[in-house]
């Protein structure tokens, strides 16, 4: 077996893990007819000596997608949920293989396209978070994609237990997104201000990206497709600019200040694998030097859902709350990949 059908192979073991039948079957196909010269040597084998954290499977997968979503895959749609299909997921392959030989040069180029998601789950695990702070928050984003997440205030979560958290009218609804105890009574969440950066900005407010961020999206992930659906219409009332830049950049200027009155809250999710080593260095360098100046009436604090390689090679999505004047660094939640359920540890900065 080469390494690009192993690839393949183990996306669609963790697709059909992380509930999607449909990916799964699809990269089994496409696995296959890989191993067999078929279509998918043509298509994806220039790709397959990219590094594996480009997902050259996943690309695939979108790119499919999009051509679903945009109506040039009447047979393939028939499979896929995101546009009202019905069709056996298992049986996926044959029409994926028809829709690829029918679809050559134009999938040539858009498997060339960086995967590119954001994904709204996972504002369970900030809003959590902003909740263990407390107070007015200015938030700042980095590799905020299309900025829904900074929108996260504007999301309501029924906790299940009669309480709905956020804003109860809106068009996202996180149902029981968290687990375990919530180690703190509730307070309020106020985001007063919220910027975020991205090297690859999406405006959501464009068919392109509106298109692009739906089409990573599995195809028959339909909570995800409606949460995605859902931010989008608050992004159209709800002002959150994303600064094309990287996240030294933006965190340089951006830090030079803490404001008084307000925690300046520093997020990031499933992006610190994507910045390379020498950035990472000078951003974990440069928080702490901008903690220097916090206090107790101008706060800085970090809070990241970013995976974790477990001692069996799996991966676990671990939640931090940074705080400073301290730096006291504290694991606060366990999430999944695509966000909730968020199990909380009940531990809370300044506890531990
Ligand atoms: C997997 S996406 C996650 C997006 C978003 N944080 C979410 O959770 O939905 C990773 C993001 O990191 C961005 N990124 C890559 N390099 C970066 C850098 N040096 N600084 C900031 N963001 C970066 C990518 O453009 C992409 O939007």
């Amino acid at each position: 077996m080469n390494d690009l059908e192993q690839r393949l192979r183990r996306q669609a073991v963790q697709c059909r893990g992380n509930g999607s039948p449909l990916t799964g079957a699809l990269l089994e196909g496409a696995a296959a007819d890989l191993a067999a010269g078929g279509v998918v040597a043509d298509l994806l084998g220039r790709h397959a000596d990219e590094p594996s954290g480009s997902v050259p499977s996943l690309r695939l997968a979108g790119s499919l997608h999009r051509l679903v979503l945009e109506r040039k895959a009447p047979e393939l749609a028939l499979h896929y949920a995101s546009v009202g299909g019905t069709a056996s997921a298992e049986d996926v392959w044959p029409a994926a293989g028809r829709t690829i030989r029918d679809n050559l040069d134009e999938l040539r180029k858009l498997v060339t396209h960086p995967v590119q998601t954001n994904e709204v789950g996972r504002s369970a695990a900030l809003y959590g978070a902003l909740q263990l702070l407390g107070g007015p928050v200015r938030l700042l984003e980095v590799g905020a994609s299309a900025g829904l997440n900074l929108r996260c205030d504007k999301f309501a979560y029924d906790l299940g237990d009669g309480q709905v958290l956020g804003d109860p009218a809106s068009a996202v609804r996180l149902v029981r997104p968290w687990e375990r105890h919530f180690p703190i009574a509730r307070q309020p969440v106020e985001v007063l201000l919220r910027k975020g950066c991205d090297p690859k900005p999406i405006d959501p407010a464009t068919t392109e990206g509106r298109l692009t961020l739906t089409s990573y999206v599995w195809g028959d992930q339909v909570d995800r497709l409606d949460r995605l659906r859902g931010a989008l219409r608050v992004a159209e009332r709800v002002p959150a600019p994303v600064v094309c830049e990287g996240a030294l950049e933006f965190l340089t200027r951006e830090l030079a200040d803490l404001p008084a009155g307000l925690t300046t809250v520093v997020w990031h999710s499933v992006v610190w694998q994507y910045v390379d080593p020498a950035e990472r260095r000078a951003v974990d360098a440069l928080m702490v030097r901008a903690g220097w100046n916090a206090t107790d009436g101008a706060r800085l604090a970090r809070v990241s859902l970013e995976p974790e390689r477990m001692g069996d090679g799996d991966f676990t999505f671990r939640v931090y709350v940074q705080l400073w004047p301290h730096g006291d660094r504290v694991h606060v939640a366990d999430a999944l990949g695509h966000g909730p359920p968020v199990r909380w540890t009940g531990r809370a900065p300044g506890s531990s």
